[in-house]
């Protein structure tokens, strides 16, 4: 018998290993393989090999997927719409981080049109290699991807006007080292736009030790005061929830915040 181990005893780069094992998976999913089942976003624990989202969940979630290909979107793993948040304007530049299938860089990339840009990051090969194999098909080419680590983003000082992610930072153990290195990237009056996971209540032990509830999203999740906490040691101003909505004992949260001028 294989002996599973403890998240609790496993190193960061251990667990972002696990982190992409499973979203290599998801990286996998065909839109044919989907079944009317409404999956959460961020994919619960044990569904990471099968989740994805179906049209009608996109659509409530204010996603216009009109003319993307069933590749843009079969992936996709969020718990929110970061981009709905942003108000991004025409010729900002645009960093996703965790950017998976690539639906939010697809999304910005509308928005800033061809005078601005979108960088999306990722740590998964086979999420990289589907969210490009997209460009192509959508023929855009105001995007780019990179291979990365959120705690250490292959990003210069100071070049991004506006950060978004979608249920991503909740998987980084070290979340108060990406929130210092968005505060790096952003430049003065730059905004910070997320949604993410947040607990309302401490999970049982054993439940929070299992990988798949890690890699669910939810085993990475802190409060939100913490999550707010660590966005204002990194450096930010007016960090607030714009909006929230609970699923029992975690919540999908909508979070601004702004780099000082
Ligand atoms: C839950 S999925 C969300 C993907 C995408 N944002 C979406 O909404 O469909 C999490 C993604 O974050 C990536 N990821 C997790 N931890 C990361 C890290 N430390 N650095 C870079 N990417 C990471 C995973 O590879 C995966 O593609």
């Amino acid at each position: 018998m294989t002996e599973t181990r403890k998240v609790s005893e496993m190193s960061s780069e251990e667990i972002k290993g696990e982190v992409r094992k499973a979203y290599s998976r998801v990286a996998g999913r065909k839109a044919e393989e989907q079944s009317d089942r409404q999956a959460s976003g961020c994919c619960g624990p044990e569904t990471t090999s099968s989740c994805g989202p179906s049209s009608s969940l996109l659509d409530s979630m204010g996603y216009d997927t009109e003319g993307l290909p069933s590749s843009a979107t079969e992936s996709f793993a969020g718990c929110g719409n970061p981009v709905a948040l942003a108000s991004l304007r025409a010729g900002e530049t645009v960093l996703d981080l965790g950017s998976g299938a690539g639906l939010d860089v697809f999304m910005a990339a509308r928005q800033v049109g061809e005078t601005g840009r979108v960088i999306g990051i990722d740590m998964t090969p086979a999420m990289l290699e589907k969210a490009r194999m997209n460009v192509e098909k959508i023929g855009l080419t105001n995007v780019e991807f990179r291979e990365g680590d959120i705690e250490n983003l292959p990003v210069d000082d100071d070049s991004i006007d506006v950060i978004i992610s979608n249920c991503v930072i909740n998987l980084a153990p070290d979340k108060a080292k990406v929130f210092r290195e968005s505060f790096r990237v952003l430049r003065p009056g730059g905004r910070l736009m997320v949604s993410d996971i947040v607990l309302e209540v401490g999970l049982p032990t054993g439940f929070r030790d299992e990988i798949a509830t890690y890699t669910g999203c939810i085993g990475g999740a802190i409060s939100e005061d913490e999550y707010l906490q660590h966005i204002r040691d990194a450096g930010f101003e007016n960090v607030e929830v714009v909006s929230k909505a609970g699923f029992g004992y975690a919540s999908s949260a909508k979070i601004a915040a702004y780099k000082p001028n």
